[in-house]
């Protein structure tokens, strides 16, 4: 199931037009409204009502006054929500497609609404048995502004497709993905997008030592695969590449520091969530041909309780060498993570980006509404992200970096434990991961915004795919 976005150059008489139009000063009105309408519209609009739905039965005409904000990228945020709101009324009306023209003047305006729209037209119908039945009516949205180029509505109709590939990830259960399969469908994306993708199987694995990520392994009856993506065209512009590493637990259940079942563990099927943002970034990237050299790092188990799994107090060697005592079986997602983050130095990358749904205690800390970040990165390159992060609403909210943090995770018995105190859990998470890196490096925590317990807008419920829009633009815009 999929949505298209596509330049058009102009709308007509027979789609379904949303207009986008301009309150207080005096549009010319549009060929598509009777004198009449644009009189009832103005009025409505007078009142506050700011999306006004006319029913020709054949098709639907939308009139809607923009709220502009202080900031455009919080007017682009408002045009996404409306998108979503619009894409729900089409589909009532089983329309098929919808032609957004802009005459508002707010730059960029009807992509973002095209963009909220289909991102709110996704749905996972995958294990329903009558599937097709429910089935969206809405297939096609035309954009029909100046201001956006064909590159620029290409590239959003990329990242949205991107979107979907993650949130499809994030949705498929334990039963329907396991490590294996995970690596199998980046593989299958790699195809599709024109990015390599190498899976290290276990045998591999354990000939290169990746301890954690084997530790975790050892209570799976499934074996753990280490995916390495590559995206490298001749016109890249970076001489080093940007590395992308992603949590890939496809299911935690803790091990055995088990979770509770009811509340915390119903929705574990999306600890993968950064693994999708790593591989669906990529097949952004390749599919919109962006110059840079990119390589992404997926290490993926099951975290399960079992005979043989790991316990607490076990001291684990690392990938890198270094030895951890495990003290919470369930702080998983930083065992398998340290392995990856050590074979990236391998690169002498220029930037090591991860992407974790990490900690409890991130998604604490912002809730749903954004994503907890922390690192070693210039000032000027989180100035970049962040910027990235506003453009695309997913926004970045700087943790403290201090030294102390990393004194709560010393052992004595080992070179680190993997926890830290009460208090800090997402930073003595980052501090941890700190300590396998030797390069400029950014940590994502998308614990609070990775998966949705209730719809929010064109987020939807379930798994979002957040971050996979923002590293897209980052590449696109301020690499
Ligand atoms: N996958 C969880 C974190 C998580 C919690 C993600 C809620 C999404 C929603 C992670 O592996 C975990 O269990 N972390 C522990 C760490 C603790 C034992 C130090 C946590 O946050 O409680
Ligand atoms: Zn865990
Ligand atoms: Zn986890």
């Amino acid at each position: 199931m999929t949505t298209t976005i596509r330049k058009e150059s102009a709308s007509d008489n027979k789609t379904s037009l949303i207009l986008i139009l301009k309150n207080g000063k005096d549009w010319k009105g549009h060929v598509a409204f009777t004198t009449d309408e644009i009189i009832y519209i103005k009025k409505q609009f007078a009142d506050k009502n700011n999306t006004v739905v006319l029913n020709q039965l054949n098709r639907l005409l939308v009139a809607h006054n923009p709220e502009v904000k202080s900031e455009v990228y919080k007017t682009h945020e408002a045009l996404r929500k409306v998108g979503n709101t619009l894409c729900m009324e089409l589909n009532k009306h089983k329309m098929k497609s919808v032609s957004i023209v802009d005459e508002s003047g707010v730059k960029g305006g009807a992509l973002a609404m095209a963009e909220g729209m289909a991102l709110g037209n996704y749905q996972f119908n995958e294990l329903f048995s009558n599937g097709t039945a429910k089935k969206n009516s809405l297939t096609t949205i035309g954009v029909v502004a100046k201001d956006s180029s064909k590159e620029d509505v290409e590239f959003i109709n990329i990242t949205v497709q991107a979107t979907y590939h993650a949130r499809d990830l994030i949705n498929l259960p334990l039963s329907h993905l396991n490590a294996v399969q995970l690596s199998k469908a980046f593989q299958k994306m790699g195809k599709e997008a024109g990015f390599k993708c190498t899976v290290l199987n276990k045998a591999k694995i354990q000939s290169f030592k990746m301890g954690g990520l084997l530790a975790v392994n050892k209570g799976s009856i499934d074996p753990p695969t280490f995916s390495v993506m590559e995206w490298k065209p001749r016109n890249a512009k970076n001489k080093k590449p940007y590395v992308l590493v992603g949590k890939g637990v496809v299911y935690d259940t803790g091990g055995l520091s088990l979770k509770p079942t009811a509340n915390s563990m119903d929705f574990m099927k999306s600890d993968m969530g950064g693994a999708a943002v790593a591989g669906c970034a990529m097949y952004a990237i390749a599919k919109a041909k962006l110059p840079v050299h990119v390589i992404a790092l997926v290490p993926a188990t099951d975290n399960r309780p079992d005979g043989n799994a790991y316990v607490p107090g076990d001291v684990i060697k690392m990938y890198s060498g270094a030895t951890v005592e495990v003290l919470n079986t369930d702080a998983e997602g930083r065992m398998i993570l340290a392995d990856a983050l050590t074979w990236a130095k391998r690169y002498k990358p220029q930037l090591v980006m991860d992407f974790a749904t990490l900690t409890g205690a991130a998604a604490a800390a912002v809730g749903q509404y954004g994503i907890v970040c922390m690192g070693t990165a210039s000032e000027a390159t989180k100035d970049k992200l962040k910027q990235s992060g506003n453009e695309v609403y997913e926004r970045l909210a700087e943790f403290p970096f201090w030294d102390e943090y990393d004194e709560l995770i010393k052992s004595d018995i080992a070179d680190m434990k993997n926890i830290g105190g009460p208090y800090g859990g997402a930073i003595t998470a980052g501090k941890f991961l700190q300590r396998f890196t030797d390069y400029d490096w950014m940590h994502f925590d998308i614990a609070g915004s990775a998966f949705l317990k209730a719809p929010d807008s064109y987020r939807g419920k379930n798994g979002t795919g957040t971050m996979v829009r923002m590293v897209a633009n980052f590449f696109r815009h301020h690499a």
